[in-house]
């Protein structure tokens, strides 16, 4: 007699995770196993929790259906739910632990376009003529405070009625308000633009929906983004704050960092406006990057 092999116990609300991790166990990809067995814990420790009825278990599925349908090659609402319960932030920062001294990053954001145009500094990027003429510079460092030269800074922006060119086209000219500029012999940069503004990020499908049943603005504090890069160093995806925007405390995105809120200066004068090709009075700000070793 061969001896009876133990048969599985069937499924109840006390084992159900149990049963679907054990039928993993011949998994040949370690870390997928893993991955899975941790989703399948906490997935089931929240169904647990809310106990849905089966019409809301089916409403979300119908809202991760919708989600599905939304996405394009020009609009990702999976993103945007990452985005908007916090998890694109939670991600990057995994992912990016920093030295001390280093600039702190933050989200890349769906509206980034590889191969904006080279500038020469101080040339703007503002292509729509549209808004409070702004000159940013700075200076890109490494950790000691070294300047690096020959760094490389992509940077964009929405325009001044808050949207990306990508999110207009044909109303935008191509690459408003995107440009690629590259630090001098003494790790400078500087360039034009026009002071960025608050906007709301896309909220006409079930993410918009979402935000609204519970009861959150669909807004972005003002920014700027910047990738900064140099060979040999870690680049950093990042952005810059105005000091003075209602939305700080409250970025649909969680994007904001105290280290990226800087204060933009309303300057009146006749004759620097006029060395830095700006109307007068013009906004200025000073934004340094550091940037750890590779
Ligand atoms: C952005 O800053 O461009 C952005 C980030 C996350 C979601 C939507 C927009
Ligand atoms: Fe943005």
């Amino acid at each position: 007699m061969t001896a009876a092999t133990a048969k599985p116990a069937s499924f109840s609300e006390d084992n159900s995770d149990d049963l679907v991790i054990a039928r993993m166990a011949s998994c040949p990809d370690a870390r997928l196993q893993a991955v899975l067995a941790s989703i399948v814990r906490h997935l089931h420790a929240a169904v647990r929790e809310i106990e849905p009825t089966e019409e809301e278990w089916m409403a979300a599925i119908g809202f991760l259906t919708e989600t599905g349908q939304m996405c394009d090659d020009r609009r990702q609402e999976f993103i945007l739910l990452s985005d908007t319960l916090g998890v694109s932030m939670l991600v990057d920062a995994i992912n990016n632990r920093k030295s001390r001294a280093a600039t702190e990053s933050t989200v890349l954001g769906p509206f980034h376009v590889a191969g904006a145009p080279h500038r020469a500094l101080g040339e703007t990027i503002c292509l729509d003529g549209k808004g409070a003429p702004l000159v940013v510079s700075g200076m890109v460092r490494d950790a000691g405070g070294a300047p690096i030269p020959g760094a490389t800074l992509d940077v964009w922006q929405a325009n001044d009625d808050g949207f990306y060119d990508v999110q207009q086209p044909g109303t935008q000219p191509d690459m408003n308000l995107r440009g690629v500029f590259t630090t001098d012999a003494e790790g400078r940069y500087w360039f034009r633009s026009v002071k960025p503004l608050f906007y709301a990020i896309p909220h006409d499908g079930p993410v918009g929906r979402l935000l609204h049943a519970l009861g959150r603005h669909p807004y972005r504090p003002a920014h700027i983004h910047f990738i900064v890069a140099a060979s040999g160093y870690r680049p950093v995806t990042t952005h810059i704050f105005p000091e003075d925007d209602p939305y700080l405390d409250s970025d649909a995105v969680f994007g904001v960092k105290d280290s990226l809120i800087l204060p933009f200066e309303l300057i009146d004068d006749a004759e620097a406006a006029a060395r830095h090709g700006v109307a007068n009075p013009f906004w200025a700000v000073e934004a340094d990057f550091v940037l750890d070793r590779a």
